[in-house]
């Protein structure tokens, strides 16, 4: 089993996954220890990175007894925040948040992101339109010039699963290329927390990113996009080397 271990190990080190692991994680800490502060209501969104800022609230909650309220955004967010001790809560109670942080798989110069690799994203879009202040957190693979460069499966779109067909042929007549996700070994589709489909969205040219995800809201059927625009007030990008660049 242990050979086992360190083989999988070398090949995460070959793919330069466990090397990245400390770009997410500087991201993560730099934005917690900059961010948070007592007396706070806080968005937890999802994803691995978002892993690492639980983890540094749950150390600053211990250590500096700082009083937080923890919103999830998705099942596992709900999940680090009671495995973490933290406060639960949800926008019933807390409607309105301090700071929301979370990752995002790939974001623009001009701060516009798509998320959603997780398939979380409509809840994550809710959490983070809530909050006075919106931080994404990633490793700087995420880091891009345009949509697209760091992220090549597309816009992930929410679907109400009877809608997928009529809605993959609209989006097609938008010019992209619709893919509704499977689970794996194709196990049939993926279903996210809320019950739907996810669609995923290839496209091979610039977008007016605002524009295009009006234009995917608009199709009935459509439950939220991928696309965040104008929404994040800083991005922080974790470096291999445990350095971080903030936009
Ligand atoms: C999930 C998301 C995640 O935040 C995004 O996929 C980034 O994940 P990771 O931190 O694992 O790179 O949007 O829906």
């Amino acid at each position: 089993r242990l050979r086992g271990s360190i083989l999988h190990l070398c090949r995460r080190v070959s793919t330069g996954e466990v090397v990245m692991e400390a770009g997410k994680r500087a991201a993560a800490r730099y934005a917690v220890d900059t961010y948070v502060k007592g007396n706070q209501a806080l968005g937890i969104g999802s994803g691995s990175t978002i892993v690492y800022a639980v983890e540094r609230i749950a150390e600053r909650v211990k250590d500096e007894k700082l009083h937080l309220l923890c919103v999830p955004s998705s099942f596992q967010a709900q999940q680090l925040i009671t495995q973490h001790n933290l406060t639960l809560s949800d926008l019933d109670r807390t409607p309105e948040l301090d700071v929301a942080i979370d990752g995002a798989d790939d974001v623009d110069s001009n701060l516009s992101a798509i998320k959603g690799g997780g398939g979380c994203l409509t809840q994550e879009k809710i959490v983070a339109s809530c909050a006075k202040q919106f931080i994404i957190i990633a490793d700087d693979r995420k880091d891009s010039k345009q949509l697209g460069e760091a992220f090549k499966k597309g816009i992930p779109v929410e679907v109400i699963p009877m809608a997928y067909v009529p809605v993959m042929k609209k989006i097609e007549k938008l010019g992209l290329k619709p893919i509704l996700r499977m689970a794996r070994a194709k196990a049939g589709p993926v279903v996210t927390d809320n019950s739907n489909f996810i669609i995923d969205c290839q496209f091979d040219k610039v977008y007016d990113w605002k524009e295009l995800n009006t234009q995917l809201n608009l199709i009935p059927g459509v439950v939220e996009t991928g696309l965040f625009v104008g929404m994040a007030e800083c991005a922080i990008f974790g470096k291999p080397d445990g350095t971080i660049t903030k936009r």
